[in-house]
């Protein structure tokens, strides 16, 4: 595709702003999130890798049901599947022991497989066609592209380095995400083992910008129109904005994940493995600051994911936000706890 068809993409999708409601997987991007944010002109994005091919169909025809405007779906590129050897596995049920007590939850019981089956999930995108597929963690193989292409599905990978911008480029996507270390949520990074490169969303946007042909998306931090306008000013031809929208009227963000983000406003958040495995960033609690200590007990993504979930179940159930993960980026300013649609305006008011 040329770059100057590429620069085309957000036009043909016919938004009314260059802005993506982050995909946002395991509640918060609610089907009426992303509803709301196509009908005010945006793109509204699932976060699907959390669920099976069923639920993916489900919640597209509940979009379609309330927009016939554009919207995203967003999985998870799978890796090999870990090892996980019985004294690893021992070692990380002691360390969450005090825990699942305190929870009255059972002991763990914890097999392969830890994930979502990408292929079949890809299958219900592939018949679901949204206006756009995007990923992270990684390539998509090239016959899913190929799929996707037959399908007329624009592809949009994710990337947190120069690198990964070009090998996303070069596999053929139409768009590049570059996800700054400022954002919330899982960081993209390919390798799951790696250490985190820790570039932020300016240095990522400079090293990128007219080395990579395809638009560019800015994520990560994006909280105020002058936040907009200064990744579009660098160069971004689309923003990608997550933590803003978490206290909107209609996201999925469950409650005491809510009143822990409007508690403390000043937002203290960090990096962990000790959720899933992976790296990402979010605010700081219980769970995260006694996990660290332990770090001998994290099993790798996505086992440690499987692992930890029943603990954030029943943390929300309890309404208690010490053991969930609270996934957040570090822009600052209050969260906007209005409708999806007026924040959107606000994003985008000269
Ligand atoms: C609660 C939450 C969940 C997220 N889940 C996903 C996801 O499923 N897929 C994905 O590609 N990115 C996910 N992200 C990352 C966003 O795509 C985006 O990079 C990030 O929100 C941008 O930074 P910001 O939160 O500071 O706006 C998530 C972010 C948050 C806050």
């Amino acid at each position: 595709m040329s770059a100057a068809t590429d620069s085309n993409l957000f036009q043909k999708l016919g938004l009314k702003h260059p802005l993506i409601v982050a995909p946002m997987a395991g509640g918060p991007s609610s089907s009426d999130l992303v509803a709301a944010a196509s009908a005010a002109g945006a793109l509204g994005a699932m976060g699907g890798a959390y669920s099976n091919a069923a639920a993916i169909e489900a919640f597209a025809a509940q979009v379609r049901q309330r927009t016939d405007k554009p919207f995203s779906i967003n999985l998870f590129i799978p890796h090999s599947i870990p090892d996980v050897a019985p004294d690893q596995l021992e070692r990380a049920v002691e360390a969450t022991a005090g825990y699942r007590e305190e929870l009255q939850l059972p002991p763990p019981q914890l097999s392969a497989p830890y994930e979502e089956d990408f292929d079949v999930q890809f299958e219900a995108v592939l018949r679901i066609k949204p206006a756009c597929f995007s990923f992270v963690f990684g390539l998509l193989p090239a016959d899913h592209i190929r799929a996707a292409k037959k399908a007329g599905i624009p592809l949009i990978g994710t990337a947190t380095t120069p690198e990964e911008a070009k090998a996303l480029e070069d596999s053929g996507v139409d768009a590049v995400t570059l996800q700054g270390f400022e954002a919330g949520g899982h960081r993209g990074i390919f390798d799951a083992h790696a250490s985190d490169p820790a570039i932020d969303l300016r240095d990522l946007l400079a090293q990128s910008v007219g080395k990579i042909r395809v638009p560019l998306i800015a994520a990560g931090g994006i909280m105020t129109a002058s936040d907009v306008r200064a990744v579009l000013q660098a160069g971004a031809q689309a923003v990608q904005v997550g933590t803003a929208f978490l206290a909107c009227a209609e996201a999925g963000t469950s409650a005491p994940y809510r009143v822990k983000l409007l508690a403390t406003p000043e937002r203290r958040t960090r990096t962990t493995r000790v959720f899933s495995g992976r790296f990402a960033r979010g605010l700081e609690n219980r769970f995260m600051d006694e996990m660290e200590t332990k770090g001998a007990a994290i099993l790798p993504f996505p086992a440690q994911n499987k692992f930890t979930r029943d603990i954030r179940g029943a943390s929300t159930a309890k309404g208690s936000a010490d053991f969930l993960s609270l996934w957040a980026g570090t822009g600052k300013g209050e969260l906007w706890q209005g409708s999806a649609a007026a924040l959107i305006d606000r994003l985008f008011e000269q």
